[in-house]
């Protein structure tokens, strides 16, 4: 692989949209930057798979990021940095790459009642990373977790204040409230888009920990520390691919975002152009 360049995109990937709330907040925090994004919709859901396969799809999707020549790769998915970051790291050295890991630090830091609550998916509680993040930053708090069984499924479909996606939501954290929880982190990339009704059944005294701005953070230090930032007067744009259906796509990109933006289909490898689609 050559050196990256400051002038090519940053490439974020996700199972599917739920890595579109960290590439919000890099646009915040990096406007200059041109943005690659990649949901792998054909796969989608990660959480319930197994940590091997889910890395075999970052490793696949890491490859196929680093032919579209992009300088640094935001892995804006917790399932996937808990099956692989440490393996794409080792595997892609030449890359900086972000990961997600969930935020039991600030958690903890901020914590008065001395209860966290974790949400997120089991690929997620299952791999080493998430053991490690509470054997370093837990010390002396009580961490509560619970998975979201059919969240990230709701959430893929827009559905971010339906009657399922409470049902879901309230399942996950009343028992946890029971608990005298006062802080909840959020571990998975899809589940910031549901803050708002997460904090409807929390109360408003129960701080809700989005992760994307630290996210945001890194990867800018990141690109400094490597003398990445873009210098190219018209950077700032984002394309989007996808190897679900891009037309879906660009109705959440709505949805969720608002925005309109030109998605691309990819089937690993392989970019069909919209001419070729028809
Ligand atoms: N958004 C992802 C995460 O942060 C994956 C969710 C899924 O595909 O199950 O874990």
């Amino acid at each position: 692989m050559s050196s990256p360049r400051p002038d090519a995109p940053i490439g974020i990937f996700d199972s599917g949209v739920g890595g579109l709330s960290i590439l919000r907040a890099i646009r915040q925090q990096l406007p200059d930057e041109d943005i690659l994004y990649l949901a792998d919709q054909a796969h989608v859901p990660y959480g319930l798979r197994s940590l091997l396969e889910v890395r075999a799809f970052s490793t696949g999707i890491t490859r196929y990021l680093l032919e579209q020549d992009v300088k640094l790769i935001v892995v804006a998915c917790n399932a996937a940095s808990a099956a692989a970051l440490r393996y794409l790291r080792a595997t892609f050295p030449d890359i900086p790459t972000v990961g997600m890991e969930p935020a039991v630090k600030p958690a903890a830091e901020q914590t008065n009642s001395g209860v966290v609550g974790v949400l997120a998916t089991p690929a997620t509680f299952q791999g080493e990373l998430y053991a490690s993040v509470i054997e370093r930053f837990a010390q002396g708090v009580t961490v509560l977790q619970h998975t979201c069984p059919g969240l990230v499924d709701e959430i893929e479909a827009g559905r971010v204040n339906g009657v399922e996606t409470r049902r879901i939501l309230e399942h996950a954290v009343q028992p946890m409230l029971a608990q005298g929880l006062d802080t909840v982190v959020l571990g998975c990339t899809h589940y910031p888009f549901v803050i708002p009704l997460i904090q409807e059944i929390v109360g408003t005294d129960v701080r809700v920990i989005d992760p994307a701005p630290a996210i945001a953070r890194q990867t800018a230090r990141l690109l400094d520390q490597f003398e990445l930032r873009s210098t190219s007067s018209d950077a700032g744009k984002t394309r989007y691919l996808t190897t679900g259906n891009p037309i879906m796509f660009a109705s959440l990109l709505d949805g969720l975002l608002g925005e309109s933006g030109e998605v691309w289909q990819v089937s690993w490898g392989k970019e069909i152009t919209a001419d070729e689609r028809g």
